[in-house]
């Protein structure tokens, strides 16, 4: 009787148009105003109080999620689910009442990933993570995010990909097509220059048109085009005076216009403030959606105040969407996908992101004579995963350096691992005091975890003798809501004193010494990078890290990683740092929504005076010396370039070259094409990188030829006198490098010149 009653209801009253069966056009003309209102707005994200209480549905389907659509059973429209993202699948990994885990993989993150330069395993790891939105219930991945390194300091530079719009826009796309072949959707955020936590809300990036076109669209039009994601996010800055998500420029003239976007465009959470506006300029869904919305739409629908053929337009994207979703096609999910199988692969995915900066004598991998290892620095220990707030996950264990080695055979020496442990705690006591638990805000914030702890001469005098080498860990934590501070670009007096003792002791004994940095982004290394024998940046690899980095250490795999931005000399040297949010301006008035203030620079402001010189297009413009430059890494063995050779065609350029493995280890090599336009009327970087390759592993003695095609259209640069994308006439030279830095060959090919006309749109405010 009642499976028959539920049955009733869930059809509806007889009669009644139904999604899939009936055309989209005849569903949306039997919705009430009510009903299309609920369906822009989403159904709210639980655990969110206050004076404009969101709806709160989210727990129902699938906990932990960000957010759902509204269902309207009479009319066959399923509650979709929309969750986290990036670095895999956020959910609640317990829920109430029910004894099974529903624990997510913590993949590498979106640096790390970038860092390995391999579309092919970047899709292979989106494919991992689809499989989990698959198989836990939700339809549509909140990731990938995109936003450019435009400064070190940025909070969430760890879920993004590089200061290069280029590779974030093809690695990007890898991630998209992974995920999506799943049946699952993916939603690239955050559309756009959403560049600073500060004041996430309110600051507006002012930035040139042609900035936001090169650098800060690029990727993010090279992801459409390539990948079509099934919906994009919204920022949530203003840009150049206008919220991204009232932007008809920005969502409508340049993403389906100009780029041809057929999905759906949502907010980022509680993003813009004008209903209306989000509504005409094609921010066709409200996330996670609010009462006050609701409200909104409601009058403006009764009173006639805005188009109906606006809301039916964002109404039918909206349907769209979940036409295609697995929830609408009934997949009956498990809740069960193959976790083990997902661990092998960010164990095995996260070596090949991870860069080796420095390799003195051969230091890496440890000899096999390397038996007893000593460890130093709190990481070691608490090895980090990932960065914090929306783009962490729920992961069931990360393992740690400490236990990563020991997994891979090596005796770890202990003695100070009780003196650790306890430091950690206390450190961890005392954030978590600070942490006011009813602010979700604080809960998400990133807790540093100082790194204070010194052994004493006597400890290191004995580890010295017991041990075949030192390694030392630093590492680093940020995330959403929050911007680095320049204390965190800089090691702490402690870390640099640290990796100074042990060196000297270490060396003192002829025993060497390998720093580990487990980052989410660049540091200084400029200071202190002359006192270890090697540097392996691990970064933030996901649950399985301390395996990967062990993996690497024991030469079970080489290290293959580039650098995807410049690891500067100084913050200063970076052409953002003047413009950006340092310390005491930085994280005031994070989560404020509505604007109090206008004048604050870098917080309610902020001039990209850059303009399109970001990371190593100004540092290779202006002659400045860096640290470890972009695109930059080595391996544990040797390659040689030879036979260049240019093909200059009617529409494109062909570059070849051979590349040999001229060491004693199986590698890889990532290899870069860039370029250097002839003098036209525009002011260019030195070089700007085209096109990129990763090879295949050689073993030593073997060779593969790499080719790249640049189409003539991707040598342009958007002048705005014109409002066009140009490519002037003349001689092009395309230099390919082992990094930005280290170019093996340059030739020379003519290029005909061309205008192509675009929108004159998204100008700075007068
Ligand atoms: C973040 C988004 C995220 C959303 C939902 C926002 O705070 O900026 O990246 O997808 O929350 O959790």
């Amino acid at each position: 009787m009642i499976i028959a009653a539920t049955a009733v209801v869930s059809c509806g009253p007889k009669g009644d148009p139904q999604l899939g069966k009936d055309s989209l056009d005849k569903v949306i003309a039997a919705m009430t105003i009510e009903e299309k209102a609920h369906l822009i707005i989403g159904t709210g994200m639980s655990g969110n109080t206050g004076d404009d209480p969101v709806i709160g549905m989210t727990q129902k389907i699938v906990p932990g999620a960000a957010g759902t659509t509204y269902p309207i059973e009479r009319l066959g429209i399923p509650a979709i689910v929309l969750a986290d993202g990036p670095a895999g699948l956020r959910i609640n990994p317990t829920r109430e009442g029910d004894d099974q885990t529903y624990y997510c993989t913590h993949f590498p993150i979106g640096t790390l990933l970038a860092s390995t330069w391999n579309q092919e395993l970047v899709e292979s790891v989106g494919q991992s993570i689809g499989n989990e939105v698959l198989e836990y219930g939700a339809d549509v991945l909140l990731a990938p995010a995109l936003n450019i390194h435009r400064n070190p300091l940025c909070g969430r530079n760890f879920e993004y990909y590089s200061e290069d719009p280029v590779v974030s826009g093809k690695i990007a796309a890898a991630y998209i097509k992974g995920v999506q072949s799943n049946g699952v959707g993916t939603s690239v955020k955050h559309f756009a220059v959403n560049n600073q936590e500060t004041n996430r809300m309110s600051n507006d990036a002012q930035v040139s048109p042609r900035a936001i076109r090169e650098i800060y669209l690029k990727g993010f039009e090279i992801a459409v085009k390539d990948a079509a994601p099934w919906t994009v996010m919204s920022s949530y800055n203003y840009l150049n005076g206008t919220y991204t998500s009232e932007s008809p420029e920005l969502l409508t003239t340049i993403l389906r216009d100009e780029w041809g976007f057929k999905g759906m465009v949502m907010t980022d959470w509680f993003g813009g403030t004008n209903t209306k506006a989000q509504m005409i300029a094609g921010n066709d869904m409200l996330q996670p959606g609010r009462p006050s919305q609701y409200t909104d739409l409601v009058e403006l629908m009764t009173s006639g105040e805005i188009d109906m053929k606006v809301i039916d337009r964002n109404v039918k994207r909206i349907l769209e969407l979940i036409l295609q979703s697995p929830k609408f096609k009934g997949y009956e999910y498990s809740n069960k996908p193959d976790l083990k199988a997902h661990a092998d692969v960010t164990r095995q995915s996260a070596t090949e992101g991870m860069v080796l900066l420095k390799n003195d004598a051969n230091t890496l991998p440890l000899a096999a004579e390397v038996k007893n290892v000593a460890v130093f620095g709190n990481t070691t220990y608490n090895f980090i995963a990932g960065g914090t707030g929306s783009g962490n996950v729920n992961r069931a264990y990360t393992v740690s350096l400490l236990d990563g080695l020991k997994n891979a055979g090596y005796t770890v020496d202990e003695s100070l691992k009780n003196t650790y442990m306890s430091h950690i705690a206390k450190e961890q006591a005392r954030i978590d005091a600070a942490i006011d638990p009813n602010d979700i805000f604080a809960v998400f914030s990133p807790k540093p975890l100082p790194n204070e702890y010194q052994p004493s001469q006597k400890q290191l005098a004995e580890m010295v003798k017991k041990n075949d080498v030192a390694l030392i860990t630093i590492g680093r934590t940020s995330g959403e809501f929050l911007d680095r501070y320049v204390a965190d670009f800089h090691l702490s007096e402690a870390e640099n004193k640290l990796i100074k003792t042990v060196c000297d002791a270490f060396h003192a004994a002829g025993k060497k010494v390998a720093v580990v940095l487990n980052i989410g982004g660049a540091i200084e290394t400029a200071s202190w990078k002359a006192m270890p024998d090697a540097i392996l940046c691990a970064w933030q690899a996901g649950q399985e890290g301390g395996n990967s980095v062990a993996d690497v250490l024991k030469g079970n795999a080489s290290p293959s990683g580039k650098l995807t931005m410049t690891f500067p000399v100084n913050f200063t040297d970076h052409g953002s740092s003047a413009n950006f949010p340092i310390d005491e301006v930085a994280n005031t008035n994070i989560i404020n929504n509505v604007k109090t203030s206008f004048d604050r620079k870098n917080v309610d402001y902020t001039v990209y005076e850059e303009g399109i010189y970001v990371g190593y297009r100004w540092f290779d413009s202006n002659n400045v010396e860096v640290s470890y430059p972009f695109g930059y890494g080595l391996s544990y063995t040797t390659f040689e370039y030879s036979n260049p050779t240019i093909k200059a065609g009617k529409k494109e350029t062909i570059v070849s070259v051979v590349v040999k493995n001229t060491g004693s280890y199986a590698g890889k090599e990532v290899v870069q094409l860039y370029v250097s336009a002839p003098k036209g009327n525009l002011d260019k970087p030195a070089q700007e990188l085209k096109a990129f390759a990763k090879t295949a592993e050689l073993q030593p003695g073997d060779s593969q030829m790499i080719t790249f095609v640049v189409n003539n259209e991707d040598l342009a640069s958007f002048d705005e006198a014109q409002s066009a994308w140009v490519v002037d006439a003349g001689t092009y030279q395309f230099h390919i490098g082992a990094s930005s830095r280290d170019i093996k060959a340059t030739l020379a090919a003519d290029v005909k010149g061309s205008v192509k006309k675009a929108h004159n749109v998204l100008n700075l405010q007068k």
